[in-house]
């Protein structure tokens, strides 16, 4: 039995608690944000799983040895807040993990697969994104760290698809074993780095991973990716407060053209001008929604400048250049050999500027900066 992939033809969108909250979550901030996802116009452009990370179940399991809800933080239980979402026309997300506790530490799916996906089945969840921590490998001697992961989340994929009820599952190993190469038909979407920080270039808490390092990594992963299975460099640290405004507007750019899932993790009950606008360029939307669901590969690159071209459905592309280095500079597209002769109508998707383009031009590109356009036939 394989996982239904007509769940995610797109790049999944939506917003996770994690990367702004980790575990300090409870059901007001879940219901706030519920809130916040439909009158800031979000769920309207497509962000429409609200995804509860680490933190949400209680330190035991029932009697029965069911996942349940921690009665303080979500008293009103889980069943409950999906009902709501659904009723607002958005679909309710939520976390375990393949070994035998969290990264927090709670209890989780080994042993239990069949069992916890039946429960989330029952609560109604569209969504579960499923860790990689305390693994038990030494259950498995003689195994690579591929061949568990194969078994663990194939055993989870297999609960969830003998519930009958659709789910997306993510994959959250980080990229271990070459996920990527394995990963489609078990999962929608699977982790290709470590985590991310709220860094775009630089020095980051232990384990974690930079914009840059990150989209160094995945852009390198293009052929993976495709309607119903995605990479996944991590979600959005947009609005968190660690980057500029045109870091943060790379981050977003690139994530789009990669066909990355686009899971907010900024404070939605306090969003700035900035964050908002980012967040809701309906232009890059589309580019990242794109039926053709291409993972725009890197064309060009040279003295810390990537190129990537994502082709899109109906003949048209959008190509971004990204100045990953620490110096401005002037680049030279030829629009000829980058994509092809002739002239092309584009529009610049960050100042919404329409040009006519051919041959070669031209552009000033600040250090860290991303300049993306859309050709229109
Ligand atoms: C891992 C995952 C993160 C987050 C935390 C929760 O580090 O990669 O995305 O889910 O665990 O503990």
């Amino acid at each position: 039995m394989a996982l239904n992939p007509s769940l995610s033809p797109t790049p999944p969108m939506g917003f996770n608690t994690w990367n702004r909250f980790a575990g300090s979550i409870n059901q007001d901030l879940i219901e706030e944000t519920m809130s916040a996802m439909i009158e800031e116009g979000l769920a309207r452009l497509g962000y429409v799983y609200l995804n509860i990370d680490d933190g949400w179940m209680a330190p035991e399991r029932n009697p029965q040895g069911e996942l349940v809800p921690d009665p303080e933080r979500f008293p009103g239980g889980i069943a409950r807040l999906a009902e709501r979402a659904h009723a607002a026309g958005l679909k309710l997300g939520i976390y375990s993990c393949c070994g035998t506790k969290t990264c927090m530490g709670l209890p989780a799916s080994y042993g239990h697969e069949s069992q916890d996906a039946k429960t989330f089945a029952s609560w109604g969840i569209d969504y579960l994104k499923q860790d990689w921590c305390s693994v038990p490998y030494e259950d498995f001697p003689g195994k690579s760290h591929r061949e568990v992961a194969q078994e663990l989340y194939g055993r989870i994929s297999q609960g969830i698809a003998a519930t009958n009820h659709p789910m997306v599952l993510s994959m959250c190993n980080w990229g271990d074993g070459e996920s990527w190469q394995w990963a489609r038909g078990i999962a929608h979407l699977w982790r290709t780095t470590s985590d991310i920080a709220d860094v775009f270039c630089g020095e980051t808490p232990q384990g974690a991973w930079d914009v840059v390092r990150i989209f160094e990594k995945n852009s390198q992963l293009d052929e993976y990716a495709g309607p119903g299975g995605w990479n996944d460099p991590d979600m959005l640290e947009v609005g968190n407060g660690g980057m500029s405004e045109v870091e943060y507007r790379s981050h977003f750019t690139l994530w789009c053209m990669m066909a990355a899932p686009l899971l907010i993790g900024t404070d939605l009950r306090r969003l700035d001008l900035s964050t908002r606008s980012i967040l809701t360029n309906a232009d890059l939307i589309a580019v990242n929604q794109d039926a053709l669901g291409v993972q725009a590969p890197v064309v060009r690159q040279t003295d810390g400048v990537y190129t990537l071209k994502k082709p899109l459905a109906g003949g048209d592309w959008a190509l971004a250049v990204f100045n990953a280095s620490e110096t401005d500079k002037t680049v030279e597209i030829d629009w000829t050999t980058l994509v092809q002769p002739g002239n092309h109508h584009i529009k610049d998707l960050w100042s919404g500027k329409n040009e006519v383009v051919q041959g070669k031009t031209c552009v000033d590109i600040p250090s860290h900066a991303t300049q993306v356009w859309k050709r229109y036939s």
